[in-house]
């Protein structure tokens, strides 16, 4: 099959990596736009603007494209999978208006809502003076939230109503949800989605503060690991029965049905299942630790999903080996960008048994080591060893990635 990738981190490194190893039948790829990393395994189309829909879809009519997978959000929230599937291209990925379930949090509290979701408590703030009557109910840590993309940096929670304000000053132009704080641990949980019918992925989990011991500013993400040993067995079918059926019936029901992945971040409070946010596609860096481990070929999968027949296909099965990925970020991350600078000790980096490397960005979240194993532990002690290899001037990484669930 003719398959075109739109994207350019380590989750879309992964989601190729996947396809290759999975596959069963001859598979072209094309990645647009890419990355260094990708060149070296597939096909890249550099020059392309993702979010341009007149461009991708010359590109995927040009190329003869069959399955287009859609990375990240900014061409979703664009409107590209439209666009493409009017072209007849069979997408992964949902519609401009589906995907504001992931481009507006207003917009997803809605449907959570209507279909009866557990989530958070949350006020829609449109000046400060709400914010601040909201944060004065709700008490502290205060959880505020941007109302729109804002690259994994929209989110504070904080015990200072100070730095809560100035957040919130900072995105009141896109409007602000003031939202309940929620204890527990955090799970993502993706599915595939036809419109119709879902289903699971393998859960995991993301290390989304900057520094050890979920200390410093929110990010994109900087580690994961797969599978999670202390969730109850139970709990997939929780969330498909009660978050990701009833969402995605709920915007079937707005004529507006999803296809593509719907990415569940959930908290597991002592009161329940709450959802803290979705997403309208793979998340990173969980990807790269849930399609390590995924045995079914994921071309049949996703273009299932893209072509509505995912009732008939039978679940996604993974290997009993675990994975870890601790991602590589250049230095001042989030924060500020670095000046592009060399990476080295990639091959010998690369050599370590159990180990892959995803390539993301120049700068910023720069690589993911996955690592796999029997054990946390194992799995921990190579990706570790990977990253030992690697130099980066200035660059960081976090040490504590499923720490807690290898002793
Ligand atoms: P989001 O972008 O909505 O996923 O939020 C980013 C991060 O902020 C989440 O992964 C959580 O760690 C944290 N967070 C978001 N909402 C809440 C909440 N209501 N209570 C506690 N932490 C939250
Ligand atoms: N790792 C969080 C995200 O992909 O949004």
């Amino acid at each position: 099959m003719k398959i075109l990738i739109l994207g350019q981190g380590a989750r879309e490194h992964a989601i190729v990596k996947a396809l290759i190893r999975t596959g069963t039948s001859p598979q072209e790829i094309l990645v647009a736009p890419g990355n260094k990393g990708i060149a070296q395994e597939v096909e890249c189309e550099p020059n392309i603007d993702i979010t341009d829909r007149l461009a991708v879809d010359k590109l995927a009519l040009e190329q003869g494209i069959e399955l287009a997978i859609i990375g990240p959000e900014a061409p979703l929230v664009a409107g590209v999978s439209d666009s493409l599937r009017a072209q007849g291209v069979a997408v992964f990925g949902p519609s401009q208006v589906a995907a504001q379930l992931e481009g507006s949090k207003s917009f997803a509290k809605q449907i959570m809502s209507a279909a009866g979701v557990p989530t958070g408590m949350a006020r829609q703030c449109k000046t400060i003076e709400d914010v601040e009557q909201a944060m004065e109910d709700f008490g502290a840590p205060y959880v505020i939230k941007a109302d729109g993309l804002a690259a994994g940096k929209g989110v504070i929670v904080t015990e200072d109503s100070k730095a809560a304000l100035e957040h919130a000053a900072e995105y009141i132009h896109m409007g602000i949800l003031v939202e309940e704080f929620l204890a527990g641990q955090e799970v993502s949980l993706f599915f595939l989605s036809d419109g119709k019918s879902v289903m699971p992925l393998t859960p995991a989990q993301d290390f989304k503060r900057a520094f050890d011991n979920d200390k410093g500013p929110n990010t994109g993400g900087m580690g994961a690991y797969s599978p999670l040993p202390w969730l109850p067995e139970t709990f997939i079918q929780e969330v498909e029965d009660t978050v990701a059926l009833p969402t995605i019936n709920e915007l079937t029901r707005l004529g507006a049905p999803f296809v593509g992945l719907l990415y569940c971040g959930l908290i597991v409070t002592d009161r329940g299942i709450r959802v803290i946010e979705f997403n309208a596609r793979f998340g990173d860096p969980e990807t790269q630790v849930v399609l390590q481990r995924l045995i079914t070929p994921l071309e049949a999968l996703l273009y299932k999903a893209a072509t509505g027949h995912l009732e008939n296909a039978s679940d996604a099965q993974f290997t009993q080996d675990v994975a870890v990925t601790v991602v590589l970020a250049s230095e001042g991350y989030p924060a500020h960008q670095a000046p592009v600078r060399e990476v080295k000790g990639i091959k010998k980096a690369q050599r370590v048994s159990g180990v892959e490397i995803c390539f993301g960005s120049d700068v910023g979240r720069v690589l993911s080591v996955v690592a796999t194993g029997k054990n946390f532990k194992k799995a921990r002690k190579r990706a570790y060893k990977a990253l030992s290899k690697i130099t980066l001037d200035g660059s960081h990484y976090r040490t504590d990635i499923a720490a807690k669930v290898a002793q």
